[in-house]
């Protein structure tokens, strides 16, 4: 019915019916790369404005070796979530909060950056294209992995000659591979993730190598995964490699102040809203790794780990144990969202876009 349906069909009906569903396993889908039928793609113009991008087949893509992006890292990420409700209808979650990041990110990196419409209607359209891919309804849904790269060559250091902005899209289950068990997190104190001044508060690709070193290690010890500490005092809690933090104590739900060493994750800033539409005291502020012995509740957000409560966390050698209980105030949280997600409480701040 709307243009992007239109221009979706004309792509998609070459290959696929609309109702036929992938024959995958939906019960155990996990977060592992799974190819997809399409992946939207576009790149800049010298005046710096995007193209009219266009749905390929998904597939790998052909890129200078002096590529801006392959040398000097210029490049951003997001991640989006299309859900798929009992009734067929398909909805994408605060897109444009995603678009307006990758702006701001890409001002950052001095990179050509899709407008806000651009971006939403590019992941749409990869949506739809890739809509047999979708989960069932409860079953996951599909992550939508939007890319600014520059992908222009350069040699000596300076911003690409030219941007690629390529979405493509995978099935989803549980982020973590123990499924929704609590996470057991180690508090890193030797590497950082972000410094003050550096690209901690953008989505840069350059965020996500540096951890995986620290990360592998820690869950080689069998932990989930690792908790940074700023580096500057080394004792302030920031976040975990692939989400944001929270701690809960009484009724003060409180995470760590972004003052650009923090990503605001999208599932950040809504829980954040929910807390308060529930009556919890909601604080951004900076936090002692030594406080988090007195918290009640502990518990990670992000749009590929959903909000995930914590079981231990262990800092300087102590491990500090987290009651797990069906009644925890994140669980409270998270059916709130999932259920906006779903359509079964009312949308009042317009989260949720119908594709
Ligand atoms: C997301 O939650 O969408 C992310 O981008 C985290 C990523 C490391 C999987």
């Amino acid at each position: 019915s709307s243009k992007v349906t239109a221009r979706y069909y004309t792509a998609q009906a070459a290959f696929y019916s609309d109702d036929e569903s992938a024959d995958i396993d939906w019960d155990n889908l996990g977060f592992h790369l799974m190819q997809t039928d399409f992946m939207y793609v576009t790149k800049s113009s010298e005046d710096g404005t995007f193209r009219q991008g266009q749905l390929n087949r998904y597939g790998n893509i052909q890129l200078s070796p002096s590529a801006g992006v392959l040398n000097y890292g210029q490049g951003l990420f997001e991640g989006i979530k299309a859900y798929r409700r009992e009734d067929g209808r398909i909805f994408l979650f605060r897109p444009h909060q995603n678009a307006i990041r990758m702006q701001f990110g890409a001002e950052r990196m001095c990179m050509a950056s899709p407008t806000t419409d651009q971006f939403v209607d590019a992941v749409k359209q990869t949506a739809l294209a890739n809509k047999r891919w979708i989960p069932p309804p409860g079953k996951g849904s599909l992550y939508i992995r939007p890319l600014l790269i520059g992908s222009g060559p350069i040699l000596g250091l300076a911003p690409a000659p030219e941007y690629t902005f390529l979405v493509y899209a995978c099935p989803v289950g549980n982020y973590f591979k123990q499924g929704t068990a609590p996470l057991n997190l180690y508090v890193e104190e030797d590497v950082h993730r972000a410094s003050r001044g550096g690209a901690g508060g953008v989505k840069s690709i350059t965020n996500y190598a540096p951890v995986l070193k620290a990360m592998k290690n820690a869950k080689e010890k069998g932990y989930s995964d690792v908790l940074y500490l700023d580096a500057v005092n080394k004792k302030y809690i920031e976040e975990v490699s692939s989400c944001n933090i929270f701690l809960v104590k009484g009724n003060v739900v409180s995470t760590p102040i972004a003052k650009g060493t923090i990503l605001e994750g999208v599932t950040r800033k809504s829980i954040m809203e929910i807390a308060l539409d529930l009556g919890y005291k909601v604080e951004e502020r900076s936090i002692e790794a030594d406080e988090l012995i007195t918290a009640d509740e502990v518990f990670c957000t992000g749009t590929a780990v959903g909000v995930a409560p914590v079981g231990s966390i262990t800092y300087k050698g102590q491990r500090i144990e987290y009651k797990i209980s069906s009644d925890l105030t994140c669980k409270q949280f998270y059916s709130r969202l999932v259920g906006i997600q779903r359509g079964v409480i009312a949308d009042e701040r317009d989260w949720i876009v119908e594709i």
